[in-house]
């Protein structure tokens, strides 16, 4: 595996798609050098001074504003949990297209911005206002087929009810610092609750508009079919559905026999809170409480721990872990395949071998410390 030299997986170099080291959590916010960076086009090299963000469509009032108008709003700062929609498609069987992340297309961060709703009022936003489009400043073609024939730009609508509430912000800050370019610099949308494709980086424009907006990132890409009576229909993700990953120990780890092991993970959920994570250390049949470590606050996650005895007998065995919801709503055991390559939230086993240290040959190896 290649990384970067801030320790991100390369999953592919341009556009950038790196992920996050998920088997270093550690803090409750992920540091933004080791952030996943999810990008469908090469960075767009913004300028502080000559950005503009538009507010107009379905509006009274359309205005502009620079960087600087913006930065002097009345500003909140939330903390939310981003997933990548493909995060952990590497556990679908059998393998998919599109990129092979693992656990690491989630953090976790800090974000400070003005809310959008302060700039919907300000423009008055039209009754009859359905969706909010969210445009990007970077441009390109998509590789897959099929597409449109001309360069576009990186646009994704989010529903009306959804864009008023106070949570979404239009950001320019992440852990307290200026974003950075691949993080959306100057100005980017944080959509908390929604898997990541909403949350528009590098920000230019805001379109309120009358019509259900069905752009190619929402249709042709980030979509999944849902059955309206009895017939496919084609709808955009959305909502973040409720997930737990164990962070450690990873896939295909060996660890000792008979000794305390701390597993570790984090867990998430949309429009809900994580109330409960449970372990499974034999492939499902028995469960075991988690201890949760982080408050339950809505659109962050929360890591937990869980200390496990590794058994007696050598051998290979499966960890699961399963969250449930404020609505008592646990992880499905399966993928929904209706979602396609997305929305990967099924309890993820993870592998790992438990050997008897002690009782390997002398030139086997070291004994491990501890
Ligand atoms: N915004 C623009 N303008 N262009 C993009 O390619 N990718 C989206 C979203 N916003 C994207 C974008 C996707 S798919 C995800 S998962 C998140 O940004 C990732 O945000 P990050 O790179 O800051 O982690």
């Amino acid at each position: 595996m290649e990384h970067s030299s801030a320790g991100l997986i390369i999953r592919q170099r341009e556009p950038r798609n790196l992920e996050s080291p998920f088997d270093r959590l550690d803090g409750y916010l992920t540091p933004t050098e080791l952030f996943y960076i999810r990008s469908h086009f090469p960075t767009p090299a913004l300028d502080r001074a000559a950005y503009r963000l538009h507010i107009d469509g379905a509006v009274r009032q359309p205005f502009v504003l620079s960087y600087g108008e913006l930065r002097r709003l009345p500003a909140e700062t939330r903390v939310a949990t981003l997933e990548c929609a493909g995060n952990s498609r590497v556990f679908l069987v059998p393998q998919v297209q599109g990129a092979q992340w693992e656990l690491g297309a989630a953090g976790n961060a800090e974000w400070t911005g003005v809310p959008l709703r302060t700039l919907l009022r300000r423009a008055g936003l039209a009754d009859d206002a359905c969706e909010i489009v969210l445009e990007g400043a970077d441009r390109g073609t998509p590789k897959e087929e099929p597409r449109p024939a001309d360069p576009m730009a990186y646009a994704w609508s989010v529903p009306r009810a959804k864009a008023l509430q106070p949570e979404v912000l239009i950001a320019y800050q992440m852990n307290g610092r200026e974003l950075t370019p691949d993080h959306g610099f100057p100005v980017r949308a944080i959509v908390p609750g929604h898997y990541g494709m909403a949350s528009v980086k590098w920000l230019t424009r805001i379109a309120a508009v009358r019509q259900p907006f069905h752009g190619y990132w929402q249709t042709t890409d980030y979509g999944y079919w849902e059955s309206l009576d009895g017939n496919p229909v084609r709808r955009a993700l959305g909502e973040m559905q409720l997930k737990s990953e164990i962070a450690r120990p990873r896939v295909y780890e060996t660890l000792p026999a008979d000794r305390v092991y701390t597993v570790f993970g984090a867990a998430w959920a949309g429009e809900s809170d994580v109330t409960a994570v449970s372990v499974s250390a034999d492939g499902g049949r028995t469960w075991a409480e988690a201890q949760l470590l982080d408050p339950a606050r809505r659109y962050a996650w929360r890591r937990w721990k869980f200390d496990w005895r590794t058994p007696r007998t050598p051998g290979r065995y499966t960890l699961l872990s399963r969250a449930r919801d404020a609505s008592g709503a646990g992880q499905p055991d399966k993928h929904d395949c209706k979602y396609g390559t997305y929305v990967i939230n099924h309890c993820l086993p993870i592998e790992v071998f438990v050997e008897d240290f002690a009782r390997r040959p002398v030139n086997g190896g070291a004994k491990p410390s501890e």
